[in-house]
């Protein structure tokens, strides 16, 4: 079993979206970033080529890899397209599942009436387009799920329903989105792995292991 990421290419996508409502305003959510940040790290630290696409985040940009800054989904699925081909593919962003389905190019008036309701359309599934590409397709891909019940029932569904390897799910029923630990549930096709409550970046340093020994 290999301990090492060395000459491995790892694209991993972390933090929120940004959908633009109109140029001051956007839908987004609570995603900080850490938990992919972390991932990024660790396989950097095991000597894998990085490729980490992140959305709008406070976290610096880590040494020793590659960070290309976007804000929409839309941007991200171009992003991680254009950083294919890689090994593996790591899906921690929380992508907005919906953009306004036409972003204003002048600010929005409430005093004229303009923001009366909004138009919403779905954004693309960037774990799900990557899992099920025919050449491109990383060797190993892995998506995260976040939920606040039947964790391992929903996380086994998800990983068939968006055809991805691994699912590392996560409770968020306590203080997870934007804390410093998680505790999570590793599920592989034939087996699930339960781990600890632990800092976010031993939960990176942990699968980074493992998909060093998976490769
Ligand atoms: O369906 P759900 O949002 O719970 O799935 C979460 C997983 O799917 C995460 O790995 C997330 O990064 C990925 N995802 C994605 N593109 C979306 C929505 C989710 O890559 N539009």
């Amino acid at each position: 079993m290999a301990d090492t990421l060395k000459g491995r290419h790892v694209l991993i996508t972390a933090g929120p979206t940004r959908e633009p409502i109109d140029p001051v305003r956007f839908i987004s959510n609570h995603s900080s970033g850490q938990q992919g940040y972390a991932i990024a790290k660790a396989c950097a630290a095991l000597g894998a080529k990085v490729t980490l696409v992140a959305g709008p985040t406070a976290l610096a940009d880590p040494d020793g890899l590659e960070t290309v800054h976007v804000e929409t989904a839309l941007e991200m699925l171009a992003a991680v397209e254009k950083a294919l081909p890689t090994d593996v593919f790591i899906a921690v962003a929380a992508v907005a599942d919906w953009r306004p389905a036409e972003a204003a190019d002048k600010k929005l008036k409430l005093d004229k009436g303009e923001f009366t309701s909004l138009a919403l359309t779905e954004n693309p599934d960037i774990l799900k387009t990557i899992s099920h590409l025919d050449e491109d397709r990383p060797g190993l891909v892995i998506g995260f799920a976040a939920e606040t019940h039947d964790v391992e029932a929903l996380a086994k569904a998800k990983r068939v329903r968006k055809g991805c390897d691994w699912i590392v799910a996560n409770d968020v029923s306590g203080d997870v989105m934007g804390g410093a630990e998680n505790a999570v549930l590793l599920v592989m096709e034939d087996k699930v792995e339960v781990w600890e409550r632990m800092p976010k970046q031993a939960v990176a340093d942990a699968l980074a292991r493992q998909i060093a020994a998976a490769l």
